[in-house]
């Protein structure tokens, strides 16, 4: 299918974005969302699409989001309004430090069209998801999923996911524009 027609398809079943079938599709290929009750975060959950799914599969779950832009209310979803960088401050999701077992990202930094730039931010902003995600999972048997671009740093990226994970992959789901250059990296601790 055209990466568009995931738009429309998105339009069609109601569904607040095509990044749905994004996640639909790591998801079902990683399985990384658990059966039963689980804690999960949502980090750059705006306008709330992968929200939505995860409440749909994981209905018993504790789902938190969080993004700098508003975001309708979710049944089920507690949202934040709120730069990641401050998540510490969010006395309900750090209440549960340690007590995550999947952090999802879909965070895009606004880019500034100048390549070396655009690269640091999204690095930046990538390792910072990737300290909030070691900081709130919990010991074992958990899953973490971001969102990065293929780039220079793409490598340096996954190098520092492999130090907290034990198992790092790569995935471009279907439904991603293969010219956006957007890629996901889920990282696994089994044990
Ligand atoms: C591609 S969108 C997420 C789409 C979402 N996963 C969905 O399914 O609807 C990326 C989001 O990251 C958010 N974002 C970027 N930088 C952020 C930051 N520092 N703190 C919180 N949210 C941020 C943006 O506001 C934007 O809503």
């Amino acid at each position: 299918m055209h990466a568009d027609s995931w738009a429309i398809k998105a339009k069609q079943l109601g569904l607040r974005s095509r990044a749905v079938f994004k996640l639909e599709e790591i998801l079902k290929k990683t399985k990384a969302l658990k059966k039963g009750p689980s804690n999960i975060l949502d980090i750059g959950s705006a306008p709330g699409g992968w929200s939505e799914l995860i409440r749909l599969l994981s209905p018993s779950s504790q789902i938190f989001a969080i993004d700098l832009l508003e975001m309708d209310s979710i049944e089920g979803v507690t949202f934040f309004q709120e730069d990641i960088i401050n998540i510490d401050q969010i006395e309900e999701i750090s209440l549960l430090k340690k007590k995550f077992d999947l952090v999802i990202s879909d965070l895009a930094p606004n880019l500034t069209g100048i390549r070396t730039v655009d690269e640091e931010n999204i690095f930046d902003l990538n390792i910072l998801t990737l300290e909030i995600a070691t900081n709130y999972l919990k010991q074992g048997n958990t899953s973490f999923i971001i969102k990065t671009f293929q780039n220079s740093l793409l490598k340096k990226l996954r190098l520092e996911m492999e130090k907290s994970f034990q198992l790092v992959q790569t995935y471009k789901p279907a439904a991603s524009k293969s010219k956006s250059g957007e890629i996901y990296l889920y990282g696994v601790n089994r044990l």
